[in-house]
């Protein structure tokens, strides 16, 4: 059979080369790569790539950088299992498959002109990135953008140079949470859960939307405090984790209900999902 451009977007590989990697806390590193083929990666905020490298397979991980980003694009990645401890022996000049981008993005169209609640927690901060540099980069798209974030602790805190800089920055209003601090740790935020974020928030729900991106603990409770301020489930953006294989609508691995996580996803409107058994 002849290969289509299609197919070979979707199943094979596309050879990318790391230009750094940083460590941004003991178990998570910051991958920035490019396409060897000079190529732009043609992602949106809130899709996913398949990063391959030969003889550990594939992942799914979710794009940290804004395509407004040009010329490179950034993965951060947890190490937990074969693939991922195989990426974090990778140094600067080694190269990896990447299929993608894949998955449903932010409705860009939607939340331009709005204010945006970017809520993030743990790992979920890598994905929300995207967002956020894409408001840091199209300042006059949007509305007020306030950033939420919760950590386990101040040492476990992703990007921490970026939450400084968008603290400090005008154009954001950023609260942090973490759930424990010891006596050493350095930490302007509060501590306790990333909920108690939420009412001292003011907003209007009707010119608002909210983006939600953490670990499955962390929907509901989020979800309940933000419909007390008003805001209804069409407003509402969660991004969610499946386990995924060939993340292209075809195995049904990411099934939640009649929707594939890879295809109708991950990028969700509540009011789709919140009715589905397991999807929060
Ligand atoms: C859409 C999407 C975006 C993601 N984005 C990121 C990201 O930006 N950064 C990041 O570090 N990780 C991300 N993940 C999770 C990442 O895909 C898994 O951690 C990865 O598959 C582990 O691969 P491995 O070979 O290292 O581990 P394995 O050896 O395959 O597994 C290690 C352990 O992790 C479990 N596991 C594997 N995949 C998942 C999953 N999807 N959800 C829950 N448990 C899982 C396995 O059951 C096993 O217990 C994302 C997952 C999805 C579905
Ligand atoms: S990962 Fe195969 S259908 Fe979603």
């Amino acid at each position: 059979m002849t290969d289509t451009p299609l197919r070979k977007s979707l199943y094979l590989p596309t050879e990318c080369e790391i230009i750094s990697v940083t460590d941004l806390t003991p178990v998570e590193k910051l991958f920035r790569v490019r396409r060897t083929d000079g190529l732009p990666l043609g992602h949106l905020p809130g899709q996913f790539v398949q990063v391959s490298l030969l003889g550990w397979g594939e992942a799914p991980i979710s794009v940290a950088s804004s395509p407004t980003r040009e010329g490179i694009f950034e993965l951060g990645v947890r190490r937990v299992g074969a693939l991922t401890s195989a990426m974090h022996t990778l140094q600067t000049g080694d190269t990896l498959g990447i299929r993608g981008p894949f998955g449903r993005a932010f409705d860009l169209s939607r939340l331009c002109g709005q204010d945006l609640i970017l809520i993030s927690g743990g790992c979920g901060l890598a994905p929300m990135r995207s967002l956020i540099q894409y408001c840091e980069d199209r300042p006059s798209d949007f509305g007020r953008v306030a950033i939420l974030y919760g950590a386990k602790s101040p040492a476990d805190r992703l990007f921490k140079d970026d939450l400084a800089r968008w603290d400090a920055s005008a154009r954001f209003a950023c609260s942090m949470t973490v759930d424990n601090i010891s006596g050493g740790d350095c930490f302007s935020g509060s501590v306790g859960l990333i909920t108690r974020l939420i009412p001292p928030l003011t907003f209007t729900p009707d010119t608002t939307i909210a983006a939600i991106i953490g670990p499955p603990a962390m929907y509901r409770a989020v979800i309940a405090e933000l419909y007390k301020k008003g805001l209804s489930s069409s407003r509402i953006a969660v991004s969610l984790e499946r386990q995924m294989r060939c993340g292209v609508g075809k195995c049904g691995h990411c099934s939640i209900e009649h929707l594939l996580c890879c295809q109708d996803g991950p990028v969700f409107w509540l009011n789709e999902i919140e009715h589905l058994r397991g999807a929060l």
